[in-house]
């Protein structure tokens, strides 16, 4: 099981824990507890309160929080009927959210992933509220290709996410990846990106020791070799890009943040 996915849903199970949540995630608690990891990922508030390093881990659930719900919204606003969310992981969101009518939501992750999460669901006898078709490939290959047999239809608009994956992706696997959904993307269609792989170089050094803890060891996994700048990427593919911070993130939320030097952002094309 990728860990990298768990302590995503961890975040989300801590958030769902607390009060006035911005967005619950009942499944959320049930990954982790599942993936059956040595050292196990608090899921609520008072577990996290028996740590030492409690708040580096609210720090982690706090930016996810914001993070989740932000992309949330960004699916409402998009009002799309094609969804591809591009390394799915543990991401609830074909069951959590209101969809279009005859909305198609396809998940791309690593097989194990989309195999381990589809056991968790099916125990919970969750129902999807649109219809959700896993997509196993490696987002390193032609994943495109898988895509288009699963249903995909290149001449819909789509609402594409990119949610913590550009980190774990090598510069040629990022920029074909680009290149790949502008290839199959619709007048109409747009992209949120969460974190880049610069980004990960920024990491705050007691968040990463923390995560470390877990067996995440952030230098291994991720590339962090030079590389064009994705935004710039697309804007020379004719997308228009659109950036946010963390900070106007927690004004727009309720949830005053101290400063987080993520890069996020949003894109469309015309
Ligand atoms: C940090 S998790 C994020 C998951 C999800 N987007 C979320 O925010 O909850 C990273 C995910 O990327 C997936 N991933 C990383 N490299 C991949 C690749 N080459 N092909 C497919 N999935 C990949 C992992 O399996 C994992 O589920």
């Amino acid at each position: 099981m990728d860990v990298t996915a768990v302590a995503v849903a961890a975040s989300r199970a801590i958030e769902t824990d607390g009060n006035h949540p911005l967005f619950e995630d009942d499944f959320a608690a049930e990954f982790v507890r599942a993936a059956g990891l040595s050292e196990v990922f608090p899921v609520s508030h008072t577990q996290i309160g028996r740590r030492e390093d409690a708040e580096n881990l609210r720090a982690l659930a706090r930016v996810t929080a914001l993070r989740t719900r932000f992309l949330d919204d960004y699916f409402a606003e998009a009002a799309l009927d094609q969804v591809v969310l591009l390394a799915a992981g543990l991401d609830t969101r074909a069951f959590r959210l209101a969809w279009p009518a005859g909305c198609t939501v396809f998940e791309i992750d690593h097989g194990p992933v989309l195999d381990f999460k589809q056991t968790v669901l099916d125990d919970a006898d969750a129902r999807a509220r649109c219809d959700r078709r896993p997509v196993p490939v490696d987002l390193r290959t032609d994943w495109g290709g898988a895509l288009l047999r699963a249903g995909f239809n290149p001449r819909r608009p789509t609402a594409w996410l990119a949610e913590g994956l550009l980190p774990f992706l090598p510069p040629a696997a990022e920029e074909k990846l680009l290149d790949r959904t502008d290839e199959l993307s619709a007048p109409g269609s747009t992209i949120a990106v969460w974190a880049t792989a610069a980004d990960i170089r920024g990491a705050d050094a007691a968040v990463r020791s923390t995560i470390a803890g877990f067996g995440i060891d952030i230098d291994r996994i991720t590339h962090t070799e030079p590389r064009r700048d994705a935004r710039a990427h697309l804007a020379s593919l004719g997308w228009t890009v659109t950036e946010s911070t963390v900070d106007e993130l927690g004004e727009r939320y309720g949830r005053p943040q101290r400063h987080h030097p993520v890069t996020f952002f949003t894109a469309t094309l015309a």
